[in-house]
């Protein structure tokens, strides 16, 4: 079971190589999910939904934890159980527990209408887990539309649903996201050759160094670039 999961497709997202320019987004994300998941392990086991799910990269941290792990994509998916938009999602009322929608809504047509949703399927007492970018580079999939900032992000999500609790975190600063968009431009100077791998190592490491030396730069403060955030809104 344990080589199954680590053979899981998705492992460049959960564990991302710090000579990528996406690391900085990916390894916070993957850091935070397991972080989740191990709070998640002290109670009785969970129904997950993962919408817009992708390869599913993230199964591996829930495995332990979940009853039912479903995927849902808006394109067809040999990964992803359900077909559908998170603007829709197939599914009943408050039907899980975990409502996990990574790297989506910057994706979706109607943000306000994709969180109405997340609310609507996560059951009393369950959480919605989002993460979407404050900045990077178009990357359509299949379209790009949206960035957000702390207040834009926490202002939609308590517009569009009624929660105990919610908490609008940013996964890295801006020194960091300063790292990932330089070392995208390097790659592409160098066309994703080997010769990227050293500078944009170098860039991930000065970014990450710069942030945790500073609140400035690891908060969203006036001035801030913050390469993407985490919601934990709570049901
Ligand atoms: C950047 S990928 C992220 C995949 C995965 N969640 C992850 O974190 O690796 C964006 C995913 O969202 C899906 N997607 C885009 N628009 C969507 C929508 N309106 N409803 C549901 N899924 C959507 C895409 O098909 C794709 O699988």
């Amino acid at each position: 079971m344990a080589n199954d999961l680590a053979r899981w497709p998705g492992v460049n997202r959960r564990q991302p190589s710090q000579t990528s320019p996406t690391w900085v987004v990916r390894h916070a994300l993957a850091r935070w999910l397991q972080a989740q998941a191990e709070e998640l392990a002290a109670g009785p086991s969970v129904r997950i939904l993962d919408v817009g799910c992708g390869v599913k990269p993230y199964y591996p941290f829930f495995a332990a934890v979940a009853s039912e792990y479903v995927g849902v994509d808006v394109v067809a998916n040999p990964a992803a159980e359900l077909l559908g938009p998170v603007e829709a999602l197939p599914v009943d009322d408050g039907a899980f527990d975990v409502v996990l929608c990574t790297q989506v809504l910057e994706h979706c047509d109607n943000p306000a209408q994709a969180v109405r949703e997340l609310r609507r399927v996560t059951a009393p007492g369950g959480r919605v887990l989002a993460s979407t970018h404050g900045v990077q580079v178009y990357h359509p999939s299949p379209r790009d539309y949206w960035r957000w900032t702390h207040e834009g992000l926490g202002r939609i999500f308590s517009e569009n649903g009624d929660w105990s609790g919610l908490e609008v975190m940013p996964g890295a600063g801006t020194a960091s996201g300063l790292a990932m968009l330089l070392g995208t431009y390097v790659e592409i100077a160098l066309r994703r050759s080997v010769f990227a791998r050293p500078p944009v190592w170098a860039l991930n490491r000065l970014g990450a160094a710069l942030d945790a030396r500073s609140t400035q730069l690891s908060q969203p403060v006036p001035g801030s670039l913050i390469p993407n955030f985490h919601v934990v809104a709570l049901v």
